[in-house]
């Protein structure tokens, strides 16, 4: 069984995100036919939801080169400036989680996605005659760059904290969507049939509504349902995705170990509890809970926020109500 990750290499293998896929497709079409490159486009989404992967199949379909950098390793402004002036045409650059690039480093791409040019600043090629001179060696001079056409593809989980400047220099965004049902289970049975694994539609299923509307949590869950039916000598069944299920603390809904806690507590309380006191009684980084946990709860209806906190809905009271029932 072949088990490494199987990420679509083309528009056709990749599921759903119907708008930003046709968008894309049609920007291709028209470079292809113009000889030109693709539009600087923006692409947001939760984690998980596939920007990497959409930005893989455009540089694929494209036959461009493409070069992968995140913002959080690129604090110095020369390591963009290094990046920029080595751009063959027509390249993709793609920098993951724009939202946190530093504003020097930000200010470089300005100029490069709106007039195609960069300024560097080198050291003078006066240097050895100004140092016999008696003057500074360090002497520098500026020098601007026009680059080869070329397209920057910035991803972000935040599109809300990209700044402004930044923001209005992409031709296009576009906001990837949480996945159907439908679409998980699509996913699940293309993955599963490249990993030789045999799923029914049904288990499919089973698994796509676990997945809190992300492609990457239903591959994951099934990669854990193939690892416990190699472990257990098991095929896939409704028991045996059951009891892999089980054992990861994932419910019928998809909610895991650290939603119940969050919903328990905030049921407990019955009124609103400010997110840094969740994350303290819980353990939990404030971060992770507002990123990772929160936004799932709150998009099915478990919790809202108010003035002064968090706020659990009846659908929270409901859950618990029911979890106490059955321990
Ligand atoms: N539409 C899709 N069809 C099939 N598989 C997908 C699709 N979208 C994502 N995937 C798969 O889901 C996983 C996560 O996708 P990807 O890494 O592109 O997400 P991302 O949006 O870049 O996440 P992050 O914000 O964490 O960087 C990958 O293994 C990818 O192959
Ligand atoms: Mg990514």
């Amino acid at each position: 069984m072949n088990e490494t990750n199987h990420r679509p290499a083309s528009f056709a293998e990749y599921v759903g995100q119907t708008q930003a896929k046709t968008v894309l497709q049609i920007l291709c079409k028209s470079a292809k036919k113009k000889g030109t490159s693709i539009c600087h486009t923006m692409l947001s989404g939760r984690p998980g939801l596939g920007k990497t992967t959409l930005c893989r199949i455009l540089a694929n379909e494209m036959g461009s080169n493409l070069i992968e950098l995140i913002a959080s390793n690129l604090q110095d402004p020369q390591q963009l400036t290094a990046q920029l002036a080595g751009l063959q045409e027509n390249d993709i650059l793609f920098i993951d989680e724009i939202h946190s690039l530093p504003r020097a480093v930000e200010e470089i791409l300005y100029s490069a996605m709106e007039d195609g040019r960069i300024t560097m600043v080198v050291e003078s090629e006066y240097g050895d005659l100004m140092k016999n001179l008696g003057m500074s060696s360090k002497q520098t001079r500026t020098v601007t760059l026009d680059l080869p056409p070329f397209t920057f593809i910035g991803a972000t989980t935040l599109a809300g904290m990209v700044s402004a400047p930044l923001r209005s220099r992409f031709i296009q965004t576009l906001d990837l969507e949480p996945y159907a049902i439908d679409e998980l289970k699509q996913i699940v049975q293309n993955a599963s049939s490249k990993m030789n694994f045999d799923i029914s539609p049904t288990l499919a299923i089973e698994v796509a509504k676990r997945a809190r509307n992300t492609a990457r949590i239903a591959l994951g869950h099934l990669k854990w349902i193939i690892e416990y039916c190699i472990a257990t000598d098991s095929s896939a069944s409704t028991q045996t995705v059951t009891e892999a299920f089980i054992l990861k603390g994932i419910d019928d809904n998809g909610l895991t170990k650290i939603d119940r806690s969050y919903l328990q507590l905030l049921v407990n309380a019955k009124s609103p509890v400010g997110l840094n006191s969740i994350a303290a009684s819980l353990g939990e980084s404030s971060q992770t809970l507002s990123e990772s946990v929160e936004p799932y709860l709150m998009q099915e209806g478990y919790i809202r926020r108010a003035n002064r906190g968090r706020v659990a809905e009846q659908k929270a009271f409901n859950l618990i109500l029911k979890m106490e029932v059955c321990t």
